[in-house]
């Protein structure tokens, strides 16, 4: 029987988007209701590729906080072919930086200054396995001749595989992983390889994309794959294996940039995440596991301290609004009119 209540540690959110300016301010505080940390994403205008920048960066976070909060932003760099060797030794010794991002140049939102060439930040990443600084990939191949639903399989075939040979001191975050076949390589791997896994990953199929229409809404990198890969990451997902833990990717764009001739992509969970996650656990009837994926597993592999304080979800049915504000616009979240089964109550900040 599903339990009217559960108490679980205070989650941490293992990848997320905050964007920078009025629609940082729109969307943290969504955040920090529900998650004590979280890994924030450095694909800026431009990108945040010094700890410098990333501890200015911080600082309009924790600006733009609302006052009840002890969210704690955890800083990225955005790895590129003119990443210097010594920012990896500033990144160890700060305070802020937590990873260093991979974008595959022209992947995904603001990859442009990505890496093109693997091999041309190998002296960076032989600094970063010495210094046990992690690597977040974005795990998808940019080649035009892949076809779209196979970029993640055949990223770890050509430089998920090869990164792991050649680095396998390396501790390597998949990030928002949406395959059966990255299920299988993390869950075989060394502790030190880990995948993220987002809500919409758990609860939706390609199928959603299409229909009544086109819905770019549903429109995210990776992009949702088949039923049967749905399936697999919900197995890792509530399975108990510390190589699988909670990041949501949430990731906010104002309508008019997703209702557009070639609309971003990008899916706003921030607003219910761990209700959302705690439904797609619900559903797999392993409510039990949420708290290890979303609380505990995480901060393991980050070699971070499990959060203290704890949170309560209700099994309450509540509607999500239409829009939310987004830096003078409007976002359309995930589950826009529609509902989601479980609800926060409200707790003391810790
Ligand atoms: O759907 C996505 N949106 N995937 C990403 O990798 C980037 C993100 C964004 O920044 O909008
Ligand atoms: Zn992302």
């Amino acid at each position: 029987m599903t339990p009217e209540r559960l108490e679980i540690s205070r989650p941490d959110d293992w990848h997320l988007h905050l964007r920078d300016g009025d629609a940082l301010t729109s969307v943290v505080a969504h955040t920090a209701r529900r998650f004590a940390r979280a890994i924030v994403m450095p694909n800026l205008k431009p990108p945040v590729t010094t700890v410098a920048q990333a501890e200015d960066y911080r600082r309009r976070i924790l600006a733009a906080l609302p006052a009840d909060t002890s969210f704690q932003p955890l800083m990225t760099l955005y790895l590129t072919e003119d990443t210097l060797v010594e920012e990896i030794a500033r990144a160890k010794e700060s305070d802020s930086v937590f990873a260093v991002k991979y974008y595959p140049a022209g992947a995904t939102t603001n990859s442009q200054s990505g890496v093109r060439e693997l091999s041309r930040v190998y002296p960076v990443l032989e600094a970063m396995e010495r210094h046990d600084v992690p690597l977040l990939l974005h795990g998808e191949v940019t080649d035009p001749d892949i076809d779209i639903f196979d970029r993640e399989r055949v990223f770890i075939e050509r430089h998920l595989m090869p990164l792991r040979e050649r680095f396998s001191g390396l501790r390597l975050v998949l990030e928002h992983i949406t395959t059966a076949d990255a299920v299988e390589f993390v869950s075989q791997a060394p502790a030190n390889l880990a995948a993220t896994i987002t809500a919409h990953h758990l609860l939706l199929n390609r199928n959603a994309i299409f229909e009544g229409g086109i819905n770019p809404h549903h429109y995210c990198l990776p992009i949702l794959k088949r039923e049967r890969h749905r399936i697999a990451l919900v197995k890792a997902a509530t399975s108990g294996s510390g190589h699988f833990f909670l990041g949501t990717d949430s990731a906010p764009h104002v309508r008019s940039a997703k209702e557009a001739s070639c609309g971003c992509a990008g899916i706003y969970t921030a607003h219910a995440a761990i209700e959302l996650y705690a439904e797609a656990f619900e559903q797999a009837g392993r409510l039990d596991r949420l708290e290890a994926f979303a609380s505990f597993h995480g901060p393991d592999f980050y070699r971070l301290p499990r959060n203290e304080d704890r949170i309560t979800l209700e099994r309450k049915a509540w509607t999500v609004p239409d829009d939310y504000p987004l830096a003078g616009s409007t976002c359309k979240p995930l589950r826009a009119g529609e509902s989601v089964a479980w609800s926060l109550l409200e707790t003391a900040a810790s």
